[in-house]
């Protein structure tokens, strides 16, 4: 059997939810749609890297066949990742072919902005609700320090352009990392408030091997949400994104500020989603190695989907209750690059 879209129900099969052993339901893919980035960012990226060559990466119609897949098992909430997703050649297409799904309530995508400016418009007729996009700095020589090749000119017309173009929501990214960028907490958060949108702080997680010591540079998100309590009045906002950020409105603005705190508030238990690489293996976690390679199914069944949805839905089985990252440790939790799994 072929999955059409969510409304297509084959005789004799029941629909079926993605529920793992703990009782998690899967209602959310993050799908990456390359390996490649024009940014090298420091915890992201080693500087020198050696990206997948084209055979080995899933066509674009592969991708879209496995999202109609995962809304067909009942997946509502789609972000389309990196690398940088709107490097890869005719990424439109994906985001059109898939954006008026039935069934799929949120197509939403992370970049690093530097595309922006020339796709924005294009991919909120597309359909994409929300976009959130990296900004670790807003001094354009420190930004070039920490993406390596990035221009942040171009990031932020990028985010004028999505302004612009009428997405439902803009959230910024920010790692925080000390020395490097977390002297610039607060004119980040003035820059989310005077634009209207809004941001979130992350912990650095220990994905691949990169050139700082990550124990010493993570900054603890307890301490920036306190850091920000002197000068913002913050209050606790019961809104969710389906994401792992807990969020506090900013009094008197309409910006939130989210804290994604991987190492001081683990977000596994209510975990809904799972990711995609951009060569078709099905991980289970971001921060762990279970995964199911979907690649060769796809490419062994091109027009039967029901290998792919049996694959699925045993991989349920194997989702791990979560993430063990520790600083501590000389080596990554987890050697691939964060590139690799889309985040
Ligand atoms: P929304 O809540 O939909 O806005 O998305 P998000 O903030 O979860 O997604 P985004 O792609 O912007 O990711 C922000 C950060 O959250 C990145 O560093 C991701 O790696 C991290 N993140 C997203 N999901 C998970 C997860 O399941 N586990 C861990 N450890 N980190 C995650
Ligand atoms: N730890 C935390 N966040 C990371 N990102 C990339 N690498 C890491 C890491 N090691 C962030 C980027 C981007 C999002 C997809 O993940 O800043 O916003
Ligand atoms: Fe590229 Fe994003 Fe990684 Fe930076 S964090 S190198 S922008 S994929």
């Amino acid at each position: 059997m072929k999955v059409q879209n969510k409304s297509f129900q084959p005789e004799g099969i029941r629909q079926t939810q993605l529920i793992d052993q703990l009782g998690r339901t899967v209602d959310y893919i993050r799908l990456s749609i390359t390996d490649r980035c024009d940014f090298r960012c420091v915890y992201c990226m080693a500087e020198e890297m050696t990206f997948l060559p084209r055979e080995e990466v899933l066509s674009l119609e592969e991708c879209a066949r496995l999202v109609k897949i995962f809304v067909y098992l009942g997946v509502s909430k789609v972000r389309i990742t990196g690398g940088e997703p709107l490097v890869r050649k005719n990424a439109l297409w994906l985001f059109e072919d898939i954006g008026k799904l039935s069934g799929l309530k949120e197509l939403v995508l992370t970049t690093n902005g530097s595309q922006l400016e020339k796709q924005a418009q294009d991919l909120r007729n597309a359909g994409v609700k929300r976009i959130n996009i990296s900004v670790d700095s807003l001094d354009a020589i420190r930004f070039k320090k920490i993406t390596r090749t990035g221009d942040l000119d171009k990031v932020l017309s990028g985010i004028q352009a999505a302004k612009l173009a009428g997405f439902e929501n803009i959230k910024l990214n920010t790692v925080l990392m000390r020395n490097f960028n977390d002297d610039e907490t607060e004119s980040l958060v003035d820059f989310a408030i005077k634009q209207a949108i809004d941001i979130s702080f992350i912990e650095e997680m220990p994905l691949g091997e990169i050139n700082h010591d990550r124990e010493s540079t993570c900054v603890s998100n307890a301490d920036t949400l306190k850091r920000l309590q002197s000068k913002y009045r913050l209050t606790p906002s019961t809104q969710s994104t389906g994401g792992p950020a807990r969020y506090w409105q900013v009094a008197n603005t309409i910006t939130k500020i989210g804290f994604i705190s991987p190492h001081s508030h683990n977000f596994c238990e209510a975990c809904n989603r799972v990711r995609i690489t951009c060569k078709g293996e099905l991980y289970l976690c971001l921060g762990q190695e279970n995964k199911i390679d979907l690649m060769p199914l796809l490419r062994n069944h091109p027009s039967n989907d029901q290998p792919l949805i049996d694959a699925i839905l045993a991989s349920m089985q194997i989702k791990p209750k979560g993430h063990d990252f520790d600083l501590r440790r000389a080596q990554p939790s987890v050697i691939r690059f964060m590139s690799h799994t889309g985040g």
